[in-house]
Order: structure tokens, then C-alpha cells, then sequence
């Protein structure tokens, strides 16, 4: 199974993707943003990688699209990315695009996750990984990873509990996208032989 990654920074859960490749590989990388460390990865693992200015989605998204039509591939996986892509773009590339969040969806979309968790006094954190539709950081939910929130917590130190987490959840959850235990079918996801009731945890 071939995918493409959107980055927009440091590139660590495309790192961990990398790394694994078990059942499919990254054929490229994009990134709204010039000169970011997920670069120097893609550099490091020879994936090609193409830069895209994105002050003007449409345009943005169209040469977006042009690569992905070059690409073809089978799952487009944003890993930090932090654009949002246009309902005509989500419906080009219907059930193929997942994105990976931090925070235990549907709770919490949008940005500052870690400190709206901490000012809301809960005890529990986490992340997921999520089909991608229309509206943000929403979709249908395919997994999920928690951490504990303790007392003591920042918002920089449950960043750092979560990531390593959020790393094993998203190659996880590609691999059992590129092995098909989690496919599509008839506008339902399936896992194994039935419909995925909740999201799989890791
Ligand atoms: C991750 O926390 C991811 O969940 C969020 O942005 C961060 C990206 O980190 N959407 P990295 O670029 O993969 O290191």
C-alpha cells in the first residue's frame, strides 16, 4: 500500500512511519511549511518531498491533488498537519485521508489540547486516529491511545507522554489499513468481518 504523508513540523510520527513500512511504504511527503525538521526525515529515509505554499487553498490544493494524481496512493495519513482541507478535497479523496489527533476525539478538536485538558481538571488524555470528513478534527473514529493526567502535569509534559503513544497508534492503525482488517464498505468501516463498533485501542 502506498501513502503520502502532509506534515507541517517536526515530522516525528512520520519518522515512526518510516521506520515501520510493514505492509506498505511513503512515496512522498508535503508540507505547507519550508525548512521543517519533518524534511530533513523524509531527506534521511530519500522520500521524495515537495513544499506547497499555502496562502491560497485552492491553488494549494490543486497542485496538491496534482502530486496525489501522480502518486495514486491508497491512504493520504496528516501527521501534524495544520491546514485544513477544503470539503471538495475530502470528497476528492473520500475514505482515504486519516488524520492523527491529540486529544480523545470527540472531545476537543481544534488546537491546545493539552492545556484545555488541564484547565478542565480531567484525568484522563489521549489521542486518535480518525477518517477524515468536512469538519475538523472529525470523522469517523478508528482508534485511540489514553495516558493518565496527573496532578503534577504540564501541557509540555503529557506533549511528551502522549507523542511516544501517538507514534505506536497511527503505525498501528496504518498497518491494519494496509493489511485490510480495516476497510470500507458500502459507506461502513468494517474491522475484520464486522462493522467497527468503537474505536480500537492501543
Ligand atoms: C502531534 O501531536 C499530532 O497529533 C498533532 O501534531 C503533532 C505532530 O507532531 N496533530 P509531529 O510533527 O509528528 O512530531
Amino acid at each position: 500500500m502506498n501513502i503520502v504523508v502532509f506534515i507541517s513540523g517536526r515530522g516525528s510520527n512520520l519518522k515512526a512511519l518510516l521506520k515501520d513500512q510493514n505492509g506498505y511504504q511513503v512515496t512522498h511527503v508535503i508540507s505547507d511549511k519550508r525548512g521543517i525538521k519533518g524534511f530533513d526525515v523524509a531527506k534521511q529515509f530519500g522520500i521524495p518531498h515537495s513544499y506547497i505554499n499555502w496562502k491560497e487553498r485552492p491553488k494549494a490544493e490543486a497542485i496538491a491533488t496534482e502530486i496525489l494524481t501522480e502518486e495514486q496512493p491508497d491512504l493520504i495519513v496528516l501527521a501534524g498537519f495544520m491546514k485544513v482541507l477544503s470539503a471538495n478535497f475530502v470528497e476528492k479523496f473520500h475514505h482515504q485521508i486519516i488524520n492523527i489527533h491529540p486529544s480523545l476525539l470527540p472531545d476537543y478538536p481544534g488546537l491546545n489540547t493539552h492545556q484545555r485538558v488541564l484547565n478542565d481538571r480531567k484525568t484522563e488524555h489521549g489521542a486518535s486516529v480518525h477518517f477524515v470528513d468536512n469538519q475538523l478534527d472529525h470523522g469517523q473514529i478508528i482508534s485511540q491511545t489514553r495516558i493518565a493526567v496527573e496532578t503534577h502535569d504540564t501541557a509540555e509534559s503529557l506533549a511528551t507522554k502522549l507523542i511516544l503513544k501517538e507514534h505506536k497508534l497511527l503505525v498501528q492503525t496504518v498497518g491494519q489499513i494496509a493489511n485490510k482488517y480495516l476497510f470500507w464498505r458500502d459507506n461502513t468501516l468494517f474491522y475484520i468481518d464486522k462493522p467497527l463498533q468503537k474505536p480500537l485501542v492501543y
